[in-house]
């Protein structure tokens, strides 16, 4: 009896091809940067989870407090909503020395290295060393999914 292929042993043989496969490019031609090229091409869709068309889709609106806000540190944004079904985003980078902030509460987006504070309404400084607001970033609210521009 043959158990059938794990998705494990699926991926493993894909691996191995890919890998193969490279090796015979490089090989056969040794032609510079065209293989490079190529491979980089991802397929698409791949990344998607069947959310908005455009960007990725970094939460659900419920996940956004009213007044409030919640902080994206691997994409850098920050998505707060002032007001309710009112959305706005902005660079989630310090403008004081380029630490990412920590949290958002009492209406501000604050920065912890040295205690800047942010409007979560529109980002303007409300307190702390910071000389500039942080910059606004392009969301995109599709029903009930908030995505990147
Ligand atoms: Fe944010 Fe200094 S880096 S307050």
């Amino acid at each position: 009896m043959t158990n059938p292929p794990t998705r494990r042993t699926v991926l493993a043989t894909g691996a191995a091809s890919a890998l193969l496969m490279g090796c015979s490019e490089y090989g056969d031609e040794n032609s510079g940067g065209d293989t490079e090229e190529a491979s980089s091409v991802a397929p698409s869709g791949t990344a998607s989870g069947g959310g908005a068309p455009g960007g990725k889709e970094l939460t659900k609106t419920a996940d956004v407090p009213v007044g409030g806000g919640k902080i994206f540190k691997e994409e850098k944004v920050v998505v707060t909503q002032p007001e309710k079904g009112g959305f706005k985003a902005f660079s989630a980078v310090c403008t004081h020395q380029g630490c990412v902030v920590a949290d958002v509460s009492d209406g501000t987006i604050n920065c912890k290295c040295h205690s800047s504070r942010f409007r979560v309404a529109d980002g303007s400084v409300a307190g702390g060393p910071a000389p500039k607001p942080l910059p606004a970033k392009q969301i995109t609210v599709t029903g009930d999914s908030i995505s990147l521009a």
